[in-house]
């Protein structure tokens, strides 16, 4: 068992924004077939920014911790902001993960790029373009 500091701690025991969007404006999901973990993150845009974040996360302590912090991270901050956050940053604001559990922290920025990539094809395919 690998040993989570405190804040990794609390976000897998409360993790915040758990659960899903109805009518979510963009929807982001992203799996590891190694750990078979699986995340799907759900947003809310409002002026180009997340109004809201929230997740669903099938995985490890350290899956659910991260998504738990991405989505804290996440809200109010542009979307190309939000394009930027990095696993390193994410990790980071968990005050550090074990070795063996730092690929956990690359599923959460992932999917929630995903989520908002698929918000932006949404919005292309509105505007009729592809
Ligand atoms: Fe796979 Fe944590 S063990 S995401």
């Amino acid at each position: 068992m690998p040993a989570y500091n405190e804040k990794v701690m609390d976000h897998f025991m409360n993790p915040r924004n758990v659960g899903e969007i109805k009518n979510a404006d963009g929807v982001g999901e992203e799996g590891n077939p190694v750990c078979g973990d699986m995340m799907t993150f759900y947003i809310k845009v409002k002026d180009n920014k997340l109004d809201d974040v929230k997740f669903k996360t099938f995985g490890c302590g350290a899956a659910i911790a991260v998504s738990s912090m991405v989505s804290e991270m996440a809200k109010g901050m542009t979307l190309d902001e939000a394009m930027k956050l990095t696993p390193a940053d994410v990790a980071g604001k968990l005050e550090g993960l074990p070795k063996n559990k730092l690929h956990c922290s690359n599923l959460g920025a992932q999917a929630l790029h995903e989520a908002i990539k698929d918000y932006r094809n949404k919005q292309k395919a509105k505007a009729g373009g592809k």
